[in-house]
């Protein structure tokens, strides 16, 4: 109770009254009012507590092919909100979540036990797994002790790439909750460009939350009232930086929310990767767009400004009316030190992409969920998700082009796809041929009304495998679908 005085002591603009139980509750100018027992988000003081920067998880075992981990799903107690220690599920009890650092062709062994009191299971988003590994919706680590054991062959290219609860029914929950970690995929390629690297290169979770006034989140399925942004799971942290580059790997961790990125000056970042690893060149933007689940890879260079200076990582996606630009127009500070040594540089090369191949099979999906909010339900091709239905049946090494639709008026919706990465081809009509989406992609954004044209090649693995909207709400609610890639598949076609 002291400390939740003390929280909204120090908050900014104390409109309140009086609560039933005495305590000050701040007005909420809201179309959908908060619940008394809400905490408000205008009360957190922003920018008081530093950001942590995830800590790389050791494997217990290491042989000359193969890094082997173990990992326990569990809760535990975080520090989110100045002054409140909040419940959340995680990785080893990281929050935020663990960082894995993997080499391409290197085996990593994963031993899951799931301690939490719901089933889980750990999908690695970005990876090119075999089915038994992908961490299907169905495929479950049981409740209260189970255990499994991923196996990451890493057969693919670098990539930034995450890992987080699939479980169907529980990943909208279980991750807002917490059970997510960070997966940094490397390669000679990546490792020989003298991007800055050590302490100068830093994975950035981007989530938001609800609170209730006791400082626990509040979960509720399609909740518009997660307006506390979290940055490596602290409410609007500051970060302390040195005047010089810094590589910066955003992931978007929340469940529905749509960031767009900018820094409060306005000045350029250099965007140099996606979700599949680098983009061939980087390319100069003055803001960065993530859905759900998609990541950017950008380098700002600190040593412009003089030390002491504190600027703001905006997000300036559109706005809700109901929705506080004080609070979800903001999402972290860096504060600029000295400078410090810098023989880091950002090549006008980076990579070459993997050539496109010949798409021989075309195919449309629609995207669509009820929009007056009559039925929660969401669908693709006009069907809510079924794990025993195959959507999809795709021939083992061919190369398809699929085009995507968000046939929604007003509401955004993303589409991932698991075990490949993929390429845009077009965006609404548009060739995608430079940019921030010229790279090699697992997830892509689609605004209300759009089209996208994706490519990929399904080789690797024969099996099962999910594709969803990443608004893990949506998805929970229908909008997934599976595909099936087997050699008979062709037999079948032919
Ligand atoms: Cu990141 Cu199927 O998900
Ligand atoms: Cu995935
Ligand atoms: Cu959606």
């Amino acid at each position: 109770m002291i400390q939740r005085r003390t929280v909204l002591k120090t908050g900014a603009a104390l409109t309140g009254t009086i609560g039933s139980a005495g305590l000050l509750v701040p007005a909420v100018a809201s179309s959908a009012p908060a619940k008394a027992a809400d905490l408000d988000p205008a009360a957190i003081a922003q920018f008081t507590q530093a950001m942590p920067v995830p800590k790389v998880l050791q494997p217990y075992s290491v042989s000359s092919t193969a890094s082997y981990y173990r990992m326990t799903m569990k809760e535990a107690d975080a520090q989110i909100v100045p002054g409140f220690t909040t419940r959340v599920r995680t990785f080893n009890g990281s929050f935020p979540g663990p960082l894995i650092k993997a080499v391409s062709n290197r085996r990593v062994v994963i031993q899951q036990t799931n301690q939490l009191g719901v089933p889980a299971s750990v999908h690695l988003h970005g990876a090119h797994v075999p089915e038994s590994s992908d961490g299907a919706p169905m495929d479950l680590v049981a409740a209260g002790g189970g255990t499994k054991t991923y196996t990451y062959p890493n057969s693919q290219p670098h990539a930034n790439m995450w890992f987080h609860d699939h479980a169907h029914h529980y990943e909208s929950e279980t991750v807002y909750r917490g059970l997510t970690g960070f997966y940094l995929l490397t390669d000679p390629v990546e490792q020989r460009l003298p991007l800055p690297s050590g302490t100068y290169d830093v994975p950035i979770a981007l989530s938001d939350a609800h609170f209730d006034d006791a400082g626990q989140l509040v979960y509720a399925m399609g909740d518009r009232l997660r307006t506390v942004l979290l940055t490596n799971g602290k409410a609007w942290p500051y970060f302390q930086v040195a005047a010089r580059k810094y590589r910066l790997r955003l992931f978007n961790m929340s469940n529905m929310r749509f960031f767009t990125l900018k820094l409060s000056d306005g000045s350029v970042l250099q965007q140099i990767g996606s979700d599949g690893g680098l983009l061939e060149k980087p390319v100069e933007v003055t803001s960065v767009a993530l859905s759900p689940g998609e990541r950017a890879d950008v380098v700002v260079d600190f040593s412009r400004y003089p030390a002491g200076t504190r600027l703001v990582l905006e997000n300036t996606a559109p706005r809700r009316p109901d929705e506080p630009a004080e609070q979800i127009g903001k999402v972290l500070q860096f504060r600029i030190g000295a400078p410090a040594a810098d023989s880091s540089s950002v090549p006008a090369a980076l990579r070459t992409l993997p050539a496109l191949g010949t798409a021989t099979v075309n195919r449309s999906f629609e995207l669509s969920m009820d929009e007056t909010g009559a039925t929660a339900d969401s669908f693709i091709n006009g069907k809510a998700y079924d794990m025993d239905r195959v959507d999809t049946e795709v021939e083992y090494g061919a190369t398809e082009i699929w085009t995507v639709r968000n046939t929604n008026t007003r509401m955004p919706h993303n589409f991932h796809m698991h075990l490949v990465q993929f390429r845009v081809l077009e965006r609404n009509g548009s060739p995608v041929t430079s940019g921030p989406e010229s790279g090699l992609k697992d997830t892509v954004s689609l605004l209300p009304g759009e089209t996208v044209k994706l490519q990929a090649t399904f080789t690797g693995y024969e099996g099962t495998y999910v594709y969803h909207c990443h608004m893990f709400d949506h998805a929970a609610m229908g909008m997934m679908a599976n595909f099936r890639v087997t050699r008979a598949a062709g037999a079948a076609r032919r």
